[in-house]
């Protein structure tokens, strides 16, 4: 990313405002009228043929007619001037097109989206939109757009990918007193995408919480790179995650891998917080924007209502920061500032006496204290205090104890005064909230951000290149026979290039054949049928398991065979796989897709009823290492088991762990390649015992 293009383009010094129009409603005029009404300081210049002013401004018949140098022009001509008027720009020299024309491929017209494309990248110009609303910025007096004003002025930025929704959220950021610097409409993202801005914003110093709402990405891996590599929070509302498509997939985990659950994951991997509806993504974000994160899970509440003080705590635990006592020197301070029948527990209850002196102390001590590392300060309105002066305790205190790495965030419960007293406090730099469990869920969002922090790593991954030498031969030989599915024996070997412990299968061509393999791995051995045209081979009656001697081996070839060409005809049958009877374990299941968003995408969890009835599984966007798998493990509901629940001794997490990192390396190493896969059932022993992988599948791309 060239910072100068994107500054040209997002902080430009002049603007010309092409299809400016004299006529009010429409939108070249009110562009115009918003770059005037916003106190735009650089030179705006009109572009119309047939206008000589509008809005008391000068306007040129043509670019070429300006004699200063601009660095972006706002696009307000229908879809089939764009092209043309964009050559024009090139010509000129402006460096940022921000397209607000409908039509391109939003519309089906890819086409007119590519010609853009082609005319910018022959200038050097970088394109917003198309199909947006435009670029504001409190910080640069700029609103080269439609939406009616300003943003509330705030510290966050909001980048959207729906026009409307920036509108709407740019008059609510004066209702919800949660202020922006910036607002950009992304729309079709042909150029500039989100993860462009994220990476613009880092130097941006007007900016400290990037706010996004997405309906799609377009580059899935880069907006992870930039999300990780991001200096600040940022904060995603993701619409539109039913699991629509998933259900046709072949794969067992294709149909688990509904658009939420690889969003979710790759929010985590990226480092984004996320938001669980609108009003959630303002809430978040002045806390985001305002606030340090929470380095710790020490946090105070203190309240002068025990009811909104157990409602605290009750949404504490709810959202993953579960309250603990205080330690005795906080609770002996705090006993200085409450009354015999209040509690210095956690929740502090101060009482409904407390006054702005209670506070003021109280708040000032908990900040400067070494154990607190978060305070949740709540009110309840009371006919003997003032709010506004409760509010400007809270703030002194915060301001005397000097601690900027502490955060802080409250709620006042009442009426008129509350709220005034809360936009008091946040339009001083404190985020305030009318309930207690959205002033928790704030500070849930701040210890979100410290943990992904830490967590939003790099994997380390090297791709193999002898295992993926070895694993394309049995692809490659797959495919000259025409299929894209492989067999379990060819699974297996591609598995196994990769070290994964898969059991011991070897293909046995007649009866006689199956014997002696049967004896050579050691009875009892479970007998399957190998063939291309037979992936679900349970419901073909073509597994056998626990076959004990020869007699039985002999029965079981033959049975399986007659159950196969009874399920298909014509089915191409390659033999029956003489497989070594692993003890059972705890069953697991790995799987991977490709996602057409985020390319190869690993799935983990237990196997049997917790994947078929509960869908317990999580995503990773590959690949992941050792640690991610772990965090794998932990995510899932049933992660107990895995630890060991009900008296069962733990499992190997450790061998699963590095399980999944060989899996993950082979998705990734052959992403060309393998369209989906599982390992299903991987059967995990206890400690030390290791696991194996019985069954294995891989589906290749088509090519
Ligand atoms: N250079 C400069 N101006 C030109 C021109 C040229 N080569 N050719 C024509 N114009 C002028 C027109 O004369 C007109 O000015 P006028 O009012 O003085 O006649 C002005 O450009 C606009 O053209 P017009 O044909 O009137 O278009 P419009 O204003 O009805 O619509 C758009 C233009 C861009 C607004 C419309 O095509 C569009 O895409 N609307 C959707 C926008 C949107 O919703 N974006 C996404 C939000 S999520």
């Amino acid at each position: 990313m060239n910072h100068e293009d994107m500054n040209k383009l997002l902080k430009p010094k002049s603007i010309a405002v092409i299809g400016a129009s004299a006529t009010p409603g429409k939108i070249g005029y009110t562009v115009l009228e918003n770059l005037q009404k916003s106190g735009y300081q650089g030179p705006v210049y009109p572009i119309n043929p047939s206008a000589t002013e509008i809005l008391g401004m000068k306007c040129y018949a043509s670019l070429a007619d300006v004699s200063g140098s601009i660095d972006a022009a706002v696009m307000c001509v229908p879809v089939k001037l764009v092209n043309a008027c964009a050559e024009d720009c090139g010509k000129k020299g402006v460096k940022g097109l921000i397209v607000i024309t409908s039509g391109f491929s939003e519309v089906g017209r890819k086409d007119l989206e590519d010609e853009l494309i082609a005319t910018a990248k022959k200038y050097g110009m970088r394109i917003l939109g198309p199909n947006i609303v435009g670029t504001l910025s409190n910080s640069d007096k700029m609103n080269a757009s439609f939406a009616p004003f300003l943003p509330l002025d705030g510290k966050a930025t909001l980048v959207t990918q729906s026009g409307a929704l920036l509108i709407a959220m740019d008059a609510a950021t004066y209702t919800r007193r949660v202020g922006f610097d910036k607002m950009v409409s992304i729309g079709n993202m042909c150029d500039v995408d989100i993860a462009d801005i994220i990476d613009w914003l880092n130097d941006d110093p007007n900016s400290t919480c990037t706010s996004l709402y997405i309906e799609g990405l377009k580059d899935g891996r880069k907006f992870i790179k930039s999300g990780r590599a991001s200096k600040k929070p940022i904060i995603a509302l993701k619409s539109g995650v039913s699991a629509h498509g998933a259900a046709a997939a072949a794969s067992h985990t294709g149909s688990l891998a509904g658009a939420a659950k690889v969003y979710g994951s790759a929010f985590k991997q990226a480092g984004v917080i996320q938001a669980s509806d609108l009003d959630n993504l303002f809430d978040r974000t002045l806390a985001l924007s305002l606030m340090p994160p929470l380095k710790g899970e020490n946090l105070l509440v203190i309240t002068n209502g025990g009811g909104v003080g157990v409602l605290a705590t009750d949404a504490a635990e709810r959202y993953g920061i579960p309250m603990k006592f205080a330690p005795k020197d906080v609770q002996d301070e705090m006993k200085k500032h409450m009354p015999e029948f209040g509690s210095a527990k956690n929740p502090v209850d101060l009482t409904g006496m407390a006054g702005t002196e209670w506070y003021t102390e109280s708040v000032r001590f908990a900040i400067s204290h070494s154990w607190v590392e978060g305070l949740i300060v709540l009110y309840c309105e009371t006919a003997m205090t003032n709010p506004l002066e409760i509010a400007k305790g809270i703030k002194q205190a915060i301001d005397e104890a000097g601690q900027k790495d502490k955060p802080v965030t409250v709620s006042f419960v009442g009426g008129e005064k509350s709220a005034a007293a809360m936009a008091w406090l946040v339009e001083n730099g404190v985020p305030a909230y009318g309930a207690p469990d959205l002033a928790v869920n704030a500070m849930a969002a701040l210890r979100e951000y410290a943990l992904l922090r830490e967590t939003a790593k790099e994997p380390s991954y090297k791709p193999n290149d002898a295992a993926r030498k070895a694993a394309m031969k049995i692809i490659s030989a797959a495919r000259a026979d025409g299929r894209d599915a492989l067999t379990e024996i060819e699974a297996k070997q591609v598995f196994m290039a990769y070290n994964l412990p898969v059991t011991t299968t070897e293909l046995a061509k007649s009866e006689d054949e199956a014997v002696a393999l049967a004896k050579k791995i050691g009875f009892p051995v479970v007998m399957k049928i190998v063939s291309p045209e037979i992936l679900h081979k349970s419901d073909a009656g073509g597994v056998k398991v626990n076959i004990k001697d020869e007699a039985a081996c002999r029965e079981a070839y033959n049975t399986i065979i007659k159950n196969a060409k009874a399920y298909k005809a014509d089915a191409n049958i390659h033999g029956i796989a003489i497989q070594e009877m692993a003890p059972w374990g705890t069953e697991t299941i790995l799987g991977s897709t490709n996602d057409s968003t985020f390319g190869p995408t690993i799935m983990f969890g237990l196997g049997g009823i917790f994947v078929e009835v509960l869908k317990d599984v999580t995503f990773r966007v590959a690949p992941v290492d050792k640690v991610q798998a772990v965090e794998m493990f932990d995510e899932i509901r049933a992660a107990a088991i895995l630890k060991g629940a009900r008296g069962e001794s733990p499992r190997d997490r450790k061998a699963l762990a590095e399980t999944v990192e060989k899996y993950s390396n082979m998705i990734s190493d052959l992403e060309d390649e393998i369209s989906e896969s599982d390992a299903n059932p991987v059967l995990v022993y206890e400690e030390g015992k290791g696991l194996k992988v019985v069954d294995a599948r891989i589906i290749l791309k088509k090519k």
